[in-house]
């Protein structure tokens, strides 16, 4: 028992250290929107995320914008990092209060991370010029250049301050410890 209760308490120590969670990087906040009818660019924490896969959903808080969240990738690999979404996976009316919901694939209610509330600006406006990256994503979470109007001025800003507030699932901390004590113990 005692034994037990040790491993927990290492397990918990190593989940605080490693941080391991998942948010959304882009779009999200005042200064990382997405633009109507172009090419934008999702970008997420992957190499801190304790997820594999994704279904992916465009959500709005107003249910005039968009009465319920709504799927536009079944299964998006975490791996990748970020993604270029085209018009015809998202071709939402410019507005604000939008948020990107990263959720599990066999049950798109249950959200692993929201980004911050965004706009999407009407066609023609300028894209985001800074692309941010948090400290776990070492730089390869810059996007995948898809954005004409960025080329050449796309900033790594260090800081978190555009690291978006993801929502964890409140099990998910007892999650975290059992997959450690699960490698502790194989
Ligand atoms: C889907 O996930 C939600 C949120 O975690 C949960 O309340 C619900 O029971 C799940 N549905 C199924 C069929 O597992």
């Amino acid at each position: 028992m005692v034994n037990i209760l040790s491993r927990i308490a290492v397990a918990a120590t190593l989940v605080g250290l490693s941080a391991a969670q998942l948010q959304i990087i882009s779009p999200g906040g005042p200064d990382l929107w997405w633009v109507a009818k172009s090419i934008n660019t999702l970008t997420w924490t992957c190499q801190t995320s304790p997820f594999q896969t994704y279904t992916v959903l465009i959500a709005n808080k107003d249910p005039k914008i968009l009465p319920a969240p709504m799927a536009f990738i079944g299964v998006q690999n975490n791996f990748d990092c970020s993604k270029s979404i085209t018009p015809d996976q998202v071709n939402q009316t410019p507005a604000t209060g939008y948020t990107i919901q990263l959720a599990d694939t066999l049950n798109s209610t249950n959200i692993f991370a929201t980004s911050q509330e965004f706009e999407i600006k009407a066609l023609g406006a300028a894209y985001p010029t800074t692309t941010s990256v948090p400290a776990g994503a070492s730089g390869s979470a810059t996007g995948s250049g898809s954005s004409p109007a960025s080329t050449g001025s796309t900033n790594s800003k260090s800081g978190a301050s555009g690291i978006a507030d993801a929502k964890v699932l409140s099990g998910f901390g007892m999650a975290a410890v059992g997959v450690v004590l699960g490698l502790m113990t194989a």
